[in-house]
């Protein structure tokens, strides 16, 4: 979604903005501009290189700032592009967010013959900025975003003051690079690693205005705050291709290292586990009644598998909600129930309003939480890192594995804290989690193979893929997926739910991906198979090795190695990336960039 960038220091601003919107285009976006002290504006709709092409020589300004807009008030357009601007044309802001009340404040200023150039909500902060100004920009955004109802992440500057700029949160990411050159805004703290790793994080309710050597940050009523530097722990190699073709490619083989990394400290082969982040709230987990989760997309579907690994190794009562639906539907809160948000970003619009109405109820409330330093995570009562890194294509990968890694730990803390899983129970559990990055470095030599397969799917407009128990999320995430980065459509469905309707859908036309590994339910799911293949369904079958039953019944099988039930959903998650991967891009399609997609859904 939309992505802020700016700068203030002795440097030339505009290489660094573009670079900054460079590192943001991964969100997603459909124009971006740029304003500059003593050059001004630049707008183009479409990618980054659009808006580089038309930066006209002398662009020499050292503050700026800058924006990739995904649309949300107005087509994609120059004219709906930020930076926008005030009545003067001196004050110029760009904004993330949306301003609730824009028609009424707007219609106000029409009336004092303000006219407006575009459809946005943004340029009606910019034009009542603009009204409050009297020669201090930071007295005029307060007066402004008292007025305002809505969210907002902006930074505001004025053409005759180079040394500043404006910046102020509220439900939409703000964080200042402190830099040795000067200082950097972004919304997103990944685009920040090129120059610091050296971070301050606004809140909500916080503004700061921001000179090449210092940030100033005071609440909106005033009061003045001191803010501590925290450090970015992620390499800049993390937010770059290092060879692979795509973003998408690199984060799906980096999958052996990111599950390292989420497991890493944390449990050890003889069973024994520890997840920091939730010690403090240990004897209240264990006594827990019941969880909620809640998320979006993929981490919709980790909590759907997550809900499968805590009811049946740690006996507890799980309930899973889609975050963009919980706030709307009645919700029963009590002591003993506990709201766990899972999030890769950590500021998804609806899992934080979820979150947030849990706390307001006063909840338990937990995060799985990739963004180190998200809004998720700091609002969280306690919570896991998954330390999957950033991830950059829009696509959910390693994040989603991790997610998964994560419950598979938290099922063996819950597990064994609750008194369900016995010694051998968890150490079965524990060896396998440790032994899981070489079982995945085996899939991923496959690829190939699994590339061929994909050749030979690809040419289909429709696609169902079933699984039981935690294949069934698993079969949906993998449909999701596939939707996302090849645009054919898929479905994912339980089994068992076959003959309750999706078997009318059933030809020979319609290719079936049936997940089907080794564990408790195989038999069931084979029956299903059958029932597929008796109506000439082709079936492509994710089957464990040694399966040689599957092998003579599926028109194509690709082979995994078996794990642990709780794990096994993580195998065959990455089996499934990949066909989407080499299906999108047999297709000649961006996989890194999908259609109409952001990376972070920071709107309702
Ligand atoms: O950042 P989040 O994990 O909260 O994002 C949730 C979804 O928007 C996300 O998983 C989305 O579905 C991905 N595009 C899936 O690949």
């Amino acid at each position: 979604m939309c992505g802020i960038f700016g700068y203030v220091g002795s440097n030339r601003a505009t290489p660094i903005l573009i670079n900054g919107l460079k590192a943001l285009e991964y969100r997603g976006y459909d124009s971006a501009g740029i304003f500059v002290s003593d050059c001004g504006s630049v707008k183009a709709v479409g990618p980054v290189v659009n808006l580089e092409s038309k930066i006209p020589q002398g662009m020499n300004g050292s503050t700026g700032i800058a924006h990739t807009r995904w649309a949300t008030h107005g087509v994609p357009s120059e004219a709906n592009a930020h930076p926008h601007h005030d009545k003067s044309e001196s004050i110029w802001l760009v904004h993330n967010g949306i301003i609730e009340n824009y028609n009424e404040l707007k219609s106000e200023m029409q009336a004092k013959g303000i006219n407006f150039y575009s459809e946005t909500d943004t340029e009606v902060l910019a034009k009542l900025i603009g009204t409050y100004f009297d020669g201090d920009l930071k007295q005029a955004v307060l007066s402004a975003l008292k007025q305002v109802r809505g969210t907002y992440g902006v930074a505001v500057m004025h053409d005759q003051d180079a040394s500043q700029v404006v910046v102020a949160r509220m439900g939409s990411p703000i964080v200042i690079g402190v830099g040795y050159d000067g200082n950097y805004i972004s919304s997103d703290p990944s685009a920040l690693l090129a120059y610091t790793k050296e971070v301050v994080y606004l809140e909500d309710g916080e503004v700061a205005v921001v000179t090449g050597s210092a940030c100033e940050v005071e609440s909106i009523k005033g009061d003045k705050i001191e803010k501590t530097t925290e450090i970015i722990d992620w390499d800049h190699t993390a937010i770059q291709k290092n060879g692979y073709a795509h973003f998408m490619l690199k984060e799906i083989f980096e999958a052996p290292k990111v599950i390292e990394d989420t497991i890493r400290g944390r449990v050890s082969a003889n069973g024994s586990v520890k997840l920091g982040g939730v010690e403090a709230v240990l004897p209240k987990l264990k006594d827990l009644e019941r969880l909620q989760i809640v998320g979006c997309g993929s981490a919709f579907y980790a909590g759907s598998v997550g809900k499968y690994m805590l009811k049946e190794y740690a006996n507890l009562p799980v309930e899973v909600e889609l975050a963009s639906e919980y706030r709307y539907t009645k919700q029963i809160f009590d002591k003993n129930t506990a709201l766990l948000a899972v999030t890769q970003s950590g500021e998804t619009a609806d899992t934080l309003a979820s979150l947030r109405l849990g706390k307001e109820h006063k909840v338990l409330t937990l995060g799985v939480v990739n963004a180190v330093g998200s809004t998720i995570a700091r609002e969280t009562d306690a919570g896991v890192y998954n330390h999957a890194g950033p991830e950059i294509a829009v696509a959910s990968t390693k994040a989603f594995i991790s997610q998964l890694t994560v419950f598979a730990l938290l099922t063996l803390l819950l597990g064994k804290e609750r008194g369900v899983l016995n010694e051998k129970e968890s150490r079965d559990i524990a060896e396998s989690i440790v032994n899981l990055p070489k079982v995945l470095k085996s899939v991923l030599d496959e690829s190939a193979f699994i590339e061929e397969v994909a050749k030979k799917y690809a040419k289909y407009d429709n696609m169902m893929l079933i699984g039981r128990k935690l294949h069934a999320p698993i079969a949906s995430e993998g449909a999701l997926k596939i939707k996302e980065v090849s645009y054919i459509h898929a479905e994912g469905y339980a089994g068992g739910e076959l003959k309750h309707g999706p078997i009318a859908l059933l030809h020979d036309g319609l290719p079936v991906i049936a997940l089907l590994p080794q564990d408790d339910v195989y038999e069931k799911m084979y029956s299903n198979v059958e029932e597929v293949k008796a109506r000439r369904a082709p079936v492509l079958a994710i089957a464990n090795i040694g399966d040689e039953k599957i092998g003579k019944l599926a028109d194509d099988v690709i082979f995994t190695p078996k794990t642990h039930p709780i794990l096994q959903p993580i195998v065959t998650s990455v089996v499934l990336q990949l066909l989407s991967y080499y299906t999108g891009v047999g297709k000649g399609y961006d996989v890194d960039r999908p259609r109409n997609l952001a990376k972070s859904v920071t709107v309702e």
